[in-house]
């Protein structure tokens, strides 16, 4: 249960509010946080703060995904009751330790961080690139070490930050002469990044090849019917390849039953298996990986006052755990402070 006195490890993460979350996620890092639900204290944090270091121009998408996502967690089985969900921008101990932690990174190593380089080619920002958004790495450091977490279960694309969280660690601990925070670790899921339907890009809320969580049951079949199989397998005597071949790549990672896929797989290379027997496949997988999804999340849905209950309890907790660190990491620089 929910209790400040909680002494198990505790883990931490996040997902920016830019849209609702989809089977890249789910694949890659709701798995982990729903089994740390039963071994750590958790928190996960709506990142409205971040989503608008790139969403500048359309505060509102960011406003109104708050509560998408906060469906999407619990549609997935993210229990309230075990985990604290909380909202970023309501916590003020996090921007800060942003503003001490500033000082701890210099300028070209953020400008060097490889999860930032691609992140700055794949927006394309008009205006230049926003301050903020060269600094949301120092702000997501703040983010992890304000709860204290040692585990944080992301996507690979985000272990780069993970390191420069620890780098700030060790900077506050070289300059006060102890351990002042602890170091983190990334749980990165061994399935790796999804690729998108098209099998160009990977799976993102950006791109528009993503198959949100809440996907209809006719969303699901399009996607699959549209996705990027092998081109040279034209007629379905044709021997095929595996490699690239995003139908196959979903139903290694979604489809429990390995021998039957791995039979197919077979059966593929051969020649004599059409596409549309594997999408068939793939899609009556996904239907049923889904359904359930779907229909926890048109019911939390009805009840937003319950949801923003949740919402509410999660902050207030998130709010005492950060504030207490924000006041041991500024005793322990030795920081002035007025009593009043
Ligand atoms: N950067 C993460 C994303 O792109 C979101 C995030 C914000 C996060 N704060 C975090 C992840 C803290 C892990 C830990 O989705």
């Amino acid at each position: 249960m929910l209790d400040d006195a909680d002494l198990r490890p505790i883990g931490l993460t996040g997902d920016r509010t830019t849209g609702p979350l989809h089977l890249g996620h789910y694949a890659g890092s709701l798995k982990n946080r729903l089994a740390l639900q039963s071994t750590h204290r958790q928190f996960l944090l709506l990142a409205d703060a971040q989503a608008l270091t790139d969403n500048a121009d359309d505060p509102a998408r960011v406003r109104q995904n708050v509560l998408e996502v906060a469906l999407d967690y619990l549609a997935v089985g993210i229990d309230p009751d075990r985990t604290s969900i909380c909202v970023q921008s309501h916590l003020p101990a996090l921007a800060e330790l942003t503003l001490i932690y500033l000082n701890f990174v210099t300028v070209s190593r953020l400008s060097r961080n490889p999860t930032i380089k691609d992140e700055i080619k794949a927006r394309g920002f008009g205006r230049g690139i926003p301050a903020g958004f060269l600094c949301y790495p120092v702000a997501q450091a703040a983010d992890i070490t304000a709860f204290k977490a040692t585990v944080v279960p992301v996507g690979e694309d985000q272990a780069p930050l993970i390191e420069l969280t620890n780098e700030i660690v060790r900077r506050i601990s070289h300059q006060v002469g102890r351990e002042v925070l602890p170091e983190a670790r990334a749980l990165i899921s061994p399935v790796g990044r999804l690729p998108g339907v098209d099998g160009k890009s990977k799976m993102s809320k950006s791109h528009g090849h993503a198959i949100p969580l809440s996907a209809s049951p006719n969303e699901i079949t399009n996607a699959v019917r549209q996705m990027f199989t092998d081109p040279n397998h034209l007629r379905t005597s044709d021997p095929g390849r595996i490699e690239g071949n995003v139908v196959f790549t979903y139903l290694d990672v979604f489809d429990e039953d390995r021998g039957a896929v791995e039979a197919m797989k077979a059966h593929y290379r051969r020649g004599g298996l059409g596409d549309m027997d594997v999408k068939g496949r793939l899609d009556r997988v996904l239907q049923s990986l889904l359904a359930p999804i779907r229909e926890r999340r048109a019911a939390w849905a009805r009840n937003p006052d319950y949801v923003l209950n949740v919402l509410a309890q999660g902050t207030m907790r998130a709010r005492r755990h950060t504030q207490a660190t924000l006041d041991e990491v500024r005793d322990a620089l030795g920081l002035f402070r007025l009593n009043f």
